[in-house]
């Protein structure tokens, strides 16, 4: 195993306070019921933002908790990743302003793309920015606004989706604790299963796609849930792998929470229990790359993360992208 380079110091996360159940599709006019989205999926609720809370919003209310539990200033940041799939705007990276929201004075800040990964890459990318000493202190946020971009009238999609935000201090390893293995990979080929065909620069948003409504989020979901399944299963394996570690010595298993199905088949492929199985899949639905960084908050606060506990976090989403991260704490 490898002597760990960075540590996760601190967690914040930031919900809209707008908490939206199953049974309210029924007043938007969409043919689901809580019954089939709870059996499918195990979501209950999910939680959207309103007037005024946006990617930066929720992602600078989340870096704030988490300075502040570091005891970490905004002057000492030297760089902030922002993982997002639904930046405030197409340019500059909404990182920036996040910065700016901050008063990060000091700190370089950049988006990053994998989608429902992408929080895992950028835990990954800070480690190596801590150990090539380019950085001290960085801020490795997810912030995701979904209902902007899933299409409220596919009853496939929209029922899946919510909002929210997680962030992260990342620092210097010390005691031996940190990330002790990482694993990440990705399948273009892939892409068309899940993603949006349009409002991009090769077709840019003209009246057209806004009628056909190709802007929004598609998915090939039964697909997509066998290619979770089977990569997330992999991740797992790398990351155990790579750390000399088995599931037995997992204290905490925190995975992408898109789907309760692929949470259990990922747990019972890498031999750890449910209790042993962070979910909360069913208050907030699948927040894409926020997903584990406001699981792994929660999973703090609730007391089942202690000192000295070895947590596996995997992840899987569009590109295809997915990624794994052994983390001692
Ligand atoms: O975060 C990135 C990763 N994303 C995921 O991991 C999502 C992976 N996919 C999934 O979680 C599941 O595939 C879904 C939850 C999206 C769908 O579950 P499924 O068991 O794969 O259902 P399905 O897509 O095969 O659809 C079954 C039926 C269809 O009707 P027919 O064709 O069998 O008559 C759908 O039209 O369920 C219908 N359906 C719905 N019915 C009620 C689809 N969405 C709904 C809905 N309410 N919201």
């Amino acid at each position: 195993m490898k002597r760990p380079l960075a540590q996760v110091v601190s967690t914040g996360r930031a919900i809209p306070a707008h908490v939206m159940t199953n049974h309210d599709f029924a007043a938007i006019g969409l043919e689901t019921s809580h019954d089939w989205i709870v059996e499918r999926t195990g979501i209950v609720e999910r939680h959207i933002a309103r007037d005024g809370e946006t990617t930066c919003s929720l992602g600078s209310e989340a870096s704030r908790i988490a300075m502040q539990r570091a005891g970490v200033h905004a002057g000492d940041v030297d760089a902030i990743l922002l993982s997002t799939a639904t930046p405030d705007r197409l340019l500059p990276a909404t990182a920036v302003d996040i910065q700016a929201e901050l008063g990060a004075t000091r700190a370089a800040a950049f988006d990053l793309s994998a989608a429902c990964s992408g929080w895992l890459y950028g835990l990954t990318v800070a480690e190596g920015m801590i150990a090539s000493g380019s950085a001290e202190t960085i801020l490795v946020i997810a912030s995701e606004k979904m209902s902007s971009i899933v299409d409220w009238t596919d009853r496939a999609t929209c029922v899946l989706f919510g909002d929210g935000a997680g962030a992260t201090v990342l620092k210097r390893s010390r005691h031996h604790k940190g990330i002790l293995s990482s694993f990440m990979r990705s399948d273009g080929t892939l892409a068309e299963l899940l993603y949006r065909p349009h409002g991009g620069a090769t077709v840019p948003i003209t009246e057209a796609v806004l009628m056909d409504r190709s802007h929004f989020v598609k998915m090939a979901g039964r697909e997509v849930f066998k290619h979770a399944v089977r990569s997330m299963a992999e991740a797992c394996d790398r990351a155990l792998d790579a750390a000399r570690l088995t599931g037995k010595d997992i204290d905490l298993l925190i995975p992408h929470q898109a789907n309760v199905r692929i949470i259990e088949a990922t747990a019972k492929h890498a031999g750890i229990s449910m209790d042993k199985v962070y979910v909360n899949v069913d208050r907030y639905g699948n927040t894409s790359s926020a997903s584990i960084p406001i699981s792994l908050d929660e999973a703090f606060e609730t007391g089942r993360i202690g000192e000295g506990a070895t947590v596996l976090m995997v992840a899987f989403g569009a590109g295809f992208t997915w990624a794994s991260t052994i983390v001692r704490f």
